[in-house]
Order: C-alpha cells, then sequence, then structure tokens
C-alpha cells in the first residue's frame, strides 16, 4: 500500500528544526561579530579602523575572547546540524538550487528598477540563493579560519597554505566584512517584505510533497 506523505505530515516552508538554527544562527552570529570587534580593537588590522564600544561585546579583549569562543561553539555545531539536516533532507538543493546567471541579472535588473516582489515564498530568487550559498560559505571559511588563528603552531600547514597568520587574520576579518554586508542587505529585505519574516517566525506556507533528496534527480 502506497503512503501519501503530503496527507500525513504536509511539510512547512521552514520545519520548525529550520527556524531553531535559522534564529539560534542569527544570535551565534551576532555574538562573535560584536565579540570579534572588541577582540580587534587590541590589534587592529587596518590602521585607523577601530569599532566603538557601544558595538563591542565585552569590555576589552579578554572578555570578548571569552564571548568569541563561547559563541564559536553555538555557531558551528548550530552550523553542522543546519548544514547536515540540509544535506539529508534534500532541503539546502531544493531551496538553493539551481542557479542560472541569467536569472541573477534579471533579479539585480528588477531590484534596481524597484520591482521586489516575492510573491511566492516558497521559491528563492537567483540573487537570494546566490547570497544564501556566499554566506553558507562565509561561515564555514570564517570557523576553519578562526581555528588556525586559535592554533597556529598546530595547524602551521593550513596557516602556511592560506599565507601565514597575518593572512589568516585578514582573510577572518574579510569573512567578517561578507558575513556583515549579507546581515545588512537580509535584514533590511526581510524588512521590506515581512510576510518573508512572518514565515521565518511561523513557518510559512505547507508545502506538497517531500523534499527532493540528495540522489534523486531534480528538473
Ligand atoms: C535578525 C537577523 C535576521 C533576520 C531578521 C533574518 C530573516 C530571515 C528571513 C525572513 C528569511 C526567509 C527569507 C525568505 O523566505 O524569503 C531568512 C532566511 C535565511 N537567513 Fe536570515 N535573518 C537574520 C539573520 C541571519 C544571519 C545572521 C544569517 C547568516 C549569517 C542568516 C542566513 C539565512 C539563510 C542562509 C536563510 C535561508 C534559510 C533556509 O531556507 O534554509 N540570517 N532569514
Amino acid at each position: 500500500m502506497s503512503i501519501d506523505r503530503t496527507e500525513i505530515a504536509p511539510r512547512r516552508l521552514h520545519p520548525l528544526s529550520v527556524r531553531v538554527m535559522h534564529w539560534t544562527n542569527a544570535a551565534a552570529m551576532f555574538i562573535m561579530i560584536t565579540s570579534g570587534w572588541g577582540i580587534y580593537d587590541d590589534y587592529v588590522i587596518i590602521p585607523g579602523l577601530h569599532f566603538a564600544q557601544a558595538v563591542r561585546l565585552g569590555s576589552w579583549a579578554v572578555p570578548s575572547l571569552l564571548w568569541h569562543f563561547a559563541g564559536m561553539w553555538l555557531l558551528a555545531v548550530n552550523g553542522l546540524a543546519y548544514l547536515l539536516y540540509g544535506v539529508f533532507t534534500g532541503r539546502l538543493r531544493e531551496r538553493m538550487l539551481p542557479i542560472r546567471w541569467r536569472d541573477v541579472l534579471q533579479t539585480v535588473r528588477d531590484t534596481l528598477h524597484l520591482r521586489i516582489e516575492h510573491d511566492d515564498l516558497t521559491v528563492y530568487n537567483a540573487v537570494q540563493k546566490l547570497l544564501y550559498i556566499v554566506v553558507i560559505v562565509a561561515g564555514i571559511s570564517q570557523v576553519v579560519t578562526g581555528l588556525l588563528i586559535w592554533k597556529p603552531v598546530q595547524f602551521s600547514t593550513g596557516v602556511a597554505l592560506l599565507g601565514g597568520f597575518q593572512a589568516v587574520r585578514l582573510e577572518h576579518f574579510l569573512g567578517m566584512t561578507v558575513i556583515v554586508g549579507f546581515v545588512v542587505v537580509h535584514v533590511a529585505l526581510s524588512i521590506l517584505v515581512p510576510r518573508t519574516l512572518w514565515a521565518m517566525l511561523s513557518g510559512g506556507p505547507r508545502l506538497p510533497g517531500p523534499a527532493v533528496r540528495p540522489s534523486e534527480g531534480q528538473t
């Protein structure tokens, strides 16, 4: 007897697990970025660039470093759970692939003409997909470069491969810049299209059928 999964448990656009991981990630990123600014100020990378105390987590470098390590576990464990969930349920592939350059250019054109409708919440536009993939790669790269900065002797090969200790610090800083740039655009868009924000809080519309598994074809 065949079982219609959609009748038993219709999927939500953002299942509870994804919502919990998304908001945990947002909190972890907030801790990582603001505590990172606290550590940075002790040993600046770009001369003249400082972060005001008001935007730093931790009154000086040592408490900021403690926050950074605590946030790092939250970010890494939660991020790993999100990636494993996304790969094994097929959700990442279903939501974020394929990306066609033609669609990216068209979406950029539409956005420049202030046409940023998001009628069908169940489909991410090409720029959204691209930005999500960029930020996921940036998050992974931050964990890797952070580990190299933390244990440069134990991971000396990795440090050398990425150009030396100061180069890895710069790469870690650039990764943060990419993530902050993403968050500014991402939060602005979710305010401009508040239905998406409500969906990320409540689960959003129900989807027909199960997710496409990684082993299945997608047309
Ligand atoms: C307060 C801050 C944030 C708000 C208000 C917010 C809001 C949202 C909303 C509304 C969506 C759904 C978009 C849609 O359905 O069109 C979403 C998805 C997403 N957000 Fe955020 N977000 C925040 C922070 C972050 C941060 C810090 C990151 C990563 C650095 C992030 C990464 C993502 C990703 C990757 C998705 C796609 C999730 C998926 O479908 O698997 N968000 N966010």
